[in-house]
């Protein structure tokens, strides 16, 4: 079994994900919260799982993700790390277990590290560099999380698209390389016009992981419960049905990752 991470059965490392979008291969993201569609994933070659604070929503059946706890978040990152054995896990920072403090960020980071997460995710942009930095500097690799932020809902007025005018797409791409030089190993860029993600990404030397962020980026994800179907909710534009046409749930997340590696998936009608 080889240490590198390329093997069935062997974590994949941060270094190799980033090594393997250099090249440009196309990174796969998917949610995930549970032991049972985490060995799903894993075995479907989805390369990162996620444990969302979408499990508010689509889990818990809240209208927000903004009641996720920590202790909730904790949980399901046990039973995503205890399902899977090769792709990367990592957990999101619920709404209010950061944002107070570098200190508070690092206490709550350090509980999901424990649980078996390889990295933590974070919501916001310029304003969070200096908490990414101190995690990164205390050996916490974060995911940093702009563009459409959910747990600021309130604040943007809604779930909008971010970036559609000049001064707020400047704003976004200063978000994101005060995140790179804080130290983040990859940026997640939510809602964005495709033409900007293109821009952001071609700015940083980290990946980028798109959602709703048009084709241009250097990775994929999606919430598992919107691409099986599951979710009885409003679907955004940039969901696609992979269940349709599928013989299996599995089945539907392996095109799911075909069509990232392909490039084939997101689709202008999915893009902004
Ligand atoms: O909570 C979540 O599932 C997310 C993705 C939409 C990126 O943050």
């Amino acid at each position: 079994m080889s240490a590198q991470g390329t093997d069935k059965n062997v974590r994949v490392s941060i270094p190799k994900l980033q090594e393997r979008a250099r090249t440009g291969e196309k990174l796969v993201m998917l949610t995930c919260y549970d032991a049972s569609f985490a060995r799903i994933s894993d075995d479907a070659g989805v390369d990162m799982l996620l444990i969302g604070d979408s499990l508010g929503m689509v889990v818990e059946g809240h209208d927000s993700t903004l009641p996720v706890t920590i202790e909730a978040t904790e949980y399901h990152v046990r039973c995503v790390a205890r399902g899977s054995d090769r792709a990367l896990v990592i957990g999101d920072m619920p709404f209010g277990s950061f944002q107070e403090s570098p200190a508070q960020a690092f206490h709550n980071a350090a509980r999901l590290i424990a649980a078996g997460a390889q990295m933590v995710k974070l919501e916001g942009g310029a304003v969070m560099a200096e908490t990414t930095k101190f995690l990164v500097d205390r050996g916490i690799p974060v995911c940093a999380h702009i563009g459409l932020t959910p747990q600021s809902v309130h604040t943007l007025g809604g779930y909008r698209v971010q970036g559609k005018q000049d001064a707020a797409a400047e704003r976004l791409l200063e978000d994101a390389k005060a995140n790179e030089a804080a130290g983040a190993a990859f940026v997640l860029m939510e809602a964005m016009p495709a033409a900007l993600a293109k821009r952001v990404t071609d700015s940083l030397s980290v990946p980028t992981i798109g959602i709703g962020a048009g084709p241009d980026v250097s990775g994929q994800v999606l919430v598992n419960y919107d691409m099986l179907d599951i979710y009885p909710g409003r679907k955004a534009r940039f969901v696609k049905n992979f269940m349709q046409g599928a013989p299996s749930v599995k089945g539907a997340i392996e095109a799911y990752v075909k069509a990232v590696k392909a490039k084939t998936f997101p689709g202008a009608e999915h893009s902004f």
